[in-house]
């Protein structure tokens, strides 16, 4: 599902069944953080597949062992992935697996558990992220202070061609992303019904960070 709104950029839903299917277990509070960690990976990889399905082709020319033929290579922009530390990094993978040359940088960031605004501790991008579409990647979406204050980031260091990747987005989150960043698409596998008073998405799947690496 693909909604587009006046200036707004995209908003994808990635409803493929097994994305859907996915995103059930990883919400039931008994998945173990074995299991959970698969399940991102698995969920990354197909959510990988839709954020780069728009992707430019041109023709080139190719000889099997019988003849020659046009097949397509991708052309423009190369892509570069950006997971937001700590819960994006369990993303990396199942993009990387579908987008095996992809550039990867980094930005570290916490929300500040009393103000709920985000903190940056790191960042570190591919040199050319101004010639690169980048893919942010995290699981959550809640207020959007993060994600915005990432999009910054990567803004100052020169990129043009922003996406976003998440598993769970508030609506309060994808509105804030979109009035700050106008030019980014979001793509996720579902808006979720609202934020609770500490900011946790509901029904949501509880602390992505804390269930990936087990620190809960
Ligand atoms: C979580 C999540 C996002 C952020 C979303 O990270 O992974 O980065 O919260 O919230 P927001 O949209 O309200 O900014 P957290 O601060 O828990 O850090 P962690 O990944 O290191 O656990
Ligand atoms: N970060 C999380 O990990 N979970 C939420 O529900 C909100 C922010």
């Amino acid at each position: 599902m693909d909604f587009k709104g006046g200036n707004m950029g995209k908003l994808v839903v990635t409803d493929h069944p097994l994305i859907q299917h996915k995103l059930t277990i990883l919400r039931d509070k008994n998945t173990s953080s074995k299991d959970f960690r698969q399940l991102v990976t698995e969920m990354a990889a197909l959510m990988g597949y839709e954020v780069t399905r728009d992707l430019e082709l041109k023709d080139i020319e190719v000889e099997t062992p019988l003849e020659k033929t046009i097949g397509k290579e991708i052309s423009g922009k190369k892509i570069g992935i950006v997971p937001i530390l700590r819960a994006g990094l369990g993303m990396v993978d199942g993009v990387l697996s579908v987008v095996p040359g992809a550039r990867v940088g980094h930005i570290g960031m916490y929300r500040d558990p009393e103000s709920l605004k985000p903190v940056t501790y790191y960042s570190k991008f591919p040199k050319d992220i101004e010639e690169r579409t980048i893919i942010l990647l995290d699981p959550m979406l809640a207020t959007g202070g993060s994600l915005i204050e990432a999009i910054d980031e990567v803004k100052r260091a020169g990129a043009t061609s922003i996406r976003t990747l998440n598993i769970l987005a508030a609506p309060e989150g994808i509105k804030a992303v979109q009035e700050a960043h106008p030019d980014v698409d979001i793509y996720v596998a579902s808006v979720e019904r609202e934020l609770n008073d500490h900011a946790y998405i509901l029904p949501g799947l509880g602390d992505a960070g804390d269930r990936l690496f087990g620190t809960k």
